[in-house]
């Protein structure tokens, strides 16, 4: 059987090809996090334009006491699992408080980037000691998949980050409703959903001044130079962010700057880049309160809470099984 390594780089080769052969381009997000795509992504998250990661902490700092009563309602055993956990910062506000309250549970962050999970692992270690924890590479629709057989325990799942950003309206309720089927009655379900605002807060935090989201971008034409032997040069292309406020979407591209060919020694493929040609790179949906209890509503959850920041700029909405 192929370890799981292999099958996450097999599937970014087939992933790759398919977003390239497309009309127009396209390329997963979930792959922007290498190394060095987990180093920038840490410096995005301290940005001043970025504002989902300090209102979504704001809300796990000032409303702990809140969150544990929801989640652990009785002192039965559960297990945390977070989806796409990076580098777990937010996560470490509740794993203390719960351990500081004895709380009984396993710790268990998936995510398809390995060195986000070993930077986690290294801190989480260091931080807490006593803390059982099982960490899961792969990706979350797959990883998904092994929940229901493994563990008899209440399922507390965490979604944090505005991941749920990363999928359009259809991909979010296909994604709930796959995960309301691995589900049992007691279980609760914790979505960072960011909200809709003013366009131009939204536009600077994915077009930041200092260009680290540029370079957060461009660094996954690198990464493909790197593990495919391709020749990108990320000079070439460059980051544009647009918001378009009536979808509620936020989009990151990277546009080719002149007419050119990349060809991916390890594919075996080359492919044609018009002068400003797009490649789609990233969704980033923002949400209001009505889209969020239909997605619920329409995914077999129902909403118990949604908490906010003091500026309303975000929600982490707790959701059961109806
Ligand atoms: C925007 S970061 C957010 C990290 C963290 N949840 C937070 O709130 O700071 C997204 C994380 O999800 C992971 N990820 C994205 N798509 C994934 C997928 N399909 N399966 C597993 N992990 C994924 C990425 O590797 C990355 O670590």
């Amino acid at each position: 059987m192929q370890s799981s390594t292999a099958t996450i780089q097999n599937t970014f080769a087939e992933d790759v090809i398919r977003g390239l052969s497309a009309t127009p381009k396209f390329f997963s997000s979930k792959y922007f996090y290498d190394d060095e795509g987990s180093r920038l992504f840490q410096e995005i998250m301290k940005l001043p334009e970025y504002y989902l990661t300090k209102a979504e902490y704001e809300i796990f700092s000032t409303q702990t006491q809140k969150i544990y009563s929801i989640f652990v309602p009785d002192n039965a055993p559960f297990d945390l699992i977070e989806l796409g956990s990076g580098d777990g910062t937010k996560t470490s506000l509740l794993v203390n408080f719960f351990l500081k309250h004895k709380a009984e549970f396993t710790y268990v962050p998936i995510d398809i980037s390995g060195e986000a999970l070993e930077l986690l692992t290294e801190k989480f270690a260091a931080q807490f000691p006593n803390l059982s924890i099982q960490t899961e590479q792969g990706d979350y629709f797959r990883t998904l998949e092994t929940f229901k057989t493994e563990s008899n325990k209440r399922k507390i799942i965490l979604f944090l980050g505005s991941n749920i950003g990363n999928f359009s309206q259809t991909q979010a309720q296909n994604f709930f409703n796959e995960l309301r089927a691995l589900m049992n009655a007691d279980d609760v379900l914790f979505i960072g959903f960011d909200l809709q605002k003013n366009p131009r807060t939204i536009l600077s935090a994915y077009d930041d001044a200092q260009g680290v989201t540029a370079a957060f971008n461009l660094n996954l034409l690198t990464r493909i130079n790197r593990e495919f032997g391709a020749d990108f040069d990320p000079e070439n292309f460059s980051h544009y962010a647009s918001y378009h406020p009536i979808e509620g979407a936020a989009r990151s591209f990277l546009i080719s700057k002149k007419e050119q060919t990349v060809f991916i020694d390890a594919l075996n493929k080359k492919f044609e880049f018009a002068m400003w040609e797009p490649i789609f790179m990233e969704i980033s949906q923002k949400y209001n309160l009505s889209m969020i209890d239909n997605l619920a509503q329409a995914s077999g959850f129902r909403v118990e809470k949604n908490l906010f920041d003091d500026k309303k700029f975000y929600t982490n909405s707790i959701w059961k099984p109806v």
